[in-house]
């Protein structure tokens, strides 16, 4: 069955296949991230005095301006070096299931372990972790209704707490308050705001992509056994789980003017619904797309997304799923996991993946 190309209901337009998402997300100039700029002055206002908008809903000039900044304190270098703690807690946590026997994967291990990688990455205290993960929480589920200004409120007053001018500690909060480019520093807002985006951005994302990818050797026993006798296919593994399960099923911009995608007319104002999960399934470009194959040739999936608002935490979110599939076919021979059910997903539009999934 070939896949719909672009639908319209009212001033939302629907795009699904490939090469129309990569045109909507490479053409910054004419589809925009800056969401706020259609708010209301009141409901605008108070977002900004607690947190500046994140590099997700800017556009450039600012959004180039300040992902320079941040992507600075971010090098994929800098991500590497984080090889031995991640894989630490890995080990810890795929013993500890091993120990337990019947246990839920989830809570086990694609949750925690995304979390306390960034917030040990941020400099949060253990202590406060409980706090995060609600946090973390009740800001995906607001995702794609509207903000939750109650939890924003909160993790900015914390974050504020946290920023230290003189700090020389080799964490992220302390490097996003002394990096600078022409002598331009962030302000507090803006590290409030990024902080708070790491959490939203890269907490229940990785945790999907983490669980997927074990759903889907749980299908491929095949594929598993060869994970276990050669450990250098688990980046192929992951890459084909990003575009075959894609946790960020879609994104969204909106038309600053009157444009034609591949002879489509969009309106200016037009909502512009990008699914990338369904372009990572088209048939144009990937041969036999619902075939789960780590082995194709074509990895060029947009599950990151395109453009300039590429995923920043693709290599931190690429080392962790990762590192764990490496560590857990170091130690498990073969597992299965328990049938899905519908009510096991995820309640969300936007992103893909399963609240547990209970490994035997
Ligand atoms: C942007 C997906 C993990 C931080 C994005 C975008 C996608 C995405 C699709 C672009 C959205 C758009 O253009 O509208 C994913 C997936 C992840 C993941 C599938 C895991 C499997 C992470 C992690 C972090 C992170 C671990 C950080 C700790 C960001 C940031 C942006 C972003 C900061 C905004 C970049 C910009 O606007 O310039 N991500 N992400 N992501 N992601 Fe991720």
């Amino acid at each position: 069955m070939r896949t719909q190309r672009i639908v319209r209901e009212g001033n939302s337009v629907h795009v699904f296949k490939y090469n129309d998402v990569v045109t909507v997300l490479s053409n910054h100039n004419v589809f925009s991230s800056q969401f706020r700029d259609l708010l209301g002055d009141d409901i605008k206002n108070e977002l900004d005095s607690r947190a500046a908008p994140s590099i997700l809903i800017l556009d450039p000039p600012r959004h180039t301006e300040l992902r320079g900044l941040v992507s600075s304190a971010f090098t994929p270098r800098k991500i590497e070096s984080y090889d031995n703690y991640i894989r630490e807690l890995a080990a810890k946590m795929i013993e500890n299931i091993i120990e337990k026997g019947r246990c839920d994967l989830v809570s086990e291990i694609s949750y925690p372990l995304p979390i306390m990688v960034i917030s040990n990455m941020l400099g949060v205290p253990e202590k406060d972790l409980k706090k995060f993960k609600e946090w973390s929480d009740a800001l995906a589920t607001s995702l794609g209704r509207g903000p939750d200004l109650r939890t924003q409120r909160e993790m900015s007053e914390y974050f504020l707490n946290m920023i230290d001018r003189n700090s020389n500690e080799d964490n992220l909060i302390s490097r996003l308050s002394n990096v600078s480019i022409d002598d331009k520093k962030l302000t507090d807002q803006e590290i409030t705001g990024f902080s708070i985006l790491l959490l939203v951005a890269g907490n229940e994302t990785t945790t999907n992509l983490i669980t997927n990818a074990l759903i889907e050797l749980s299908n491929h026993p095949d594929i598993y056994k060869e994970l276990v006798d050669n450990n250098k296919i688990a980046g192929d593994i992951v890459e084909e789980t990003l575009r075959f399960r894609s946790p960020v099923q879609s994104t969204r911009r909106y038309a600053k003017y009157d444009y034609q995608i591949n002879g489509f007319n969009i309106y200016k104002n037009d909502f512009i619904f990008l699914y990338l999960g369904s372009a990572n399934r088209d048939e144009e470009i990937f041969k036999d797309p619902d075939n789960f194959n780590p082995f194709r040739e074509n990895k060029r999936h947009i599950a990151f997304g395109n453009g300039i608002h590429f995923c920043l935490g693709a290599p931190l979110a690429r080392l962790e799923s990762r590192i764990v599939l490496e560590e857990f076919a170091k130690r498990i021979e073969s597992f299965s996991i328990e049938r899905l059910n519908p009510d096991d997903r995820i309640d969300s539009d936007i992103m893909y993946g399963y609240k547990r999934a209970i490994i035997n």
